[in-house]
């Protein structure tokens, strides 16, 4: 009897063999194998990927569940032909909470420092001496509360930061109130750095758009390290072009790579990191993604397990 396949499925070819490699050494009962690799789909019991080709999934007919190398699964609900009896885990882990800690930290202490226009001053060879405020009169609101929700939030509060959250039942965490759905004004009233960090859903598609981004403070700023079509660019572009908004940091974009021609990387209050907010790895994202695999196998709990309901 040949083993069962585990079939990887990612856009970037040269980081293929990394990530087989990896799984393969943790999961030794399995043979993991590039998708373009499998002769017999009925052999592929697990897929593990990232951006699947529509329809891919629907090809493997004995499939117990799919594993996202992320912990946003929009782009396997992307495929319109996704057979929604087939569970989806996503991969988060230690590091990829960490790594999100640390960039929410640094560009939400870059904003409240009003680094942007520190160094914009440089550049003109201009002493522009600012007084910022402490931290804890610095309003900071979070989009979702979620597994980097949360975990930005509580760094963020031990910075001292004055941090709120927004989610779909107002749960906060240590120290830090929650707002429900239908406080979403109220929320966006207080917040002066406004970080995302939704899942993609049909519900939070647009969600940062003229009206809500309308509803911050003057000269509030904002984070997108969730996915760029949260944001729509244009509201987004007119409200930094009025002054209404100071700033903008996106990690992530509707289109990536981001164009070469788009305005975003050459605007004087946008800052563009190539979504790298929190970049899973081969070596530790590897590991999680073989411990909820055999997990699965074995019948246990797995708490990232969850389903695609098309309301995603
Ligand atoms: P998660 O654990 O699924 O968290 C979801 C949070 O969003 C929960 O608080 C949930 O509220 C809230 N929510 C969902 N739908 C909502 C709605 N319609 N209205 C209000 N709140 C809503 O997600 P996560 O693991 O923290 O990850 C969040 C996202 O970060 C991922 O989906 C991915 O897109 C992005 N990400 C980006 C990077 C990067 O490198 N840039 C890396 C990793 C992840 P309830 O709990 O009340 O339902
Ligand atoms: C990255 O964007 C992820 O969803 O993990």
């Amino acid at each position: 009897m040949p083993d069962p396949v585990i079939a990887l499925s990612m856009p970037r070819p040269d980081r293929m063999i990394a990530w087989r490699d990896e799984l393969q050494r943790h999961l030794p009962g399995f043979r993991v194998a590039g998708t373009d690799d499998i002769t017999d789909p009925e052999t592929v019991r697990y897929a593990v990927v990232w951006k699947p080709p529509t329809g891919l999934i629907a090809g493997y007919p004995n499939l117990r569940a799919v594993v996202s190398i992320g912990a946003g699964i929009d782009h396997v609900a992307a495929d319109s032909r996704y057979p929604t009896h087939v569970p989806v885990i996503k991969t988060i882990g230690p590091n990829m909470t960490q790594r999100m800690r640390e960039y929410i930290a640094l560009h939400v202490l870059r904003h409240h420092r009003e680094q942007p226009a520190v160094a914009a001053a440089q550049a003109r060879r201009e002493w522009d001496q600012r007084v910022i405020p402490p931290a804890t009169r610095r309003r900071v609101g979070i989009l979702g509360m979620g597994h980097l929700g949360r975990a930005a939030a509580q760094t963020l509060r031990a910075l001292g930061f004055d941090v709120a959250g927004w989610s779909r039942s107002g749960a906060g965490a240590d120290g830090v109130p929650g707002y429900a759905q239908d406080r979403l004004d109220e929320f966006l009233g207080r917040s002066e750095i406004l970080v995302c960090l939704l899942p993609l859903t049909d519900d939070t598609r647009g969600i940062l758009n003229a009206a809500t981004l309308g509803k911050l403070p003057k000269e509030a700023s904002i984070i997108n390290a969730a996915r760029g079509d949260h944001v729509i660019e244009d509201d987004l572009l007119a409200g930094l072009e009025s002054g209404h908004l100071s700033h903008a940091t996106l990690d992530v974009f509707a289109t990536e790579p981001l164009p070469r021609d788009h305005p975003f990387w050459t605007h004087p209050k946008v800052t563009v990191t190539p979504h790298v907010a929190s970049l899973i790895d081969p070596a530790s994202g590897g590991r999680v993604i073989a411990d909820n695999i055999k997990a699965f196998e074995a019948g246990q709990h797995v708490p990232d397990l969850t389903r695609i309901d098309r309301g995603y």
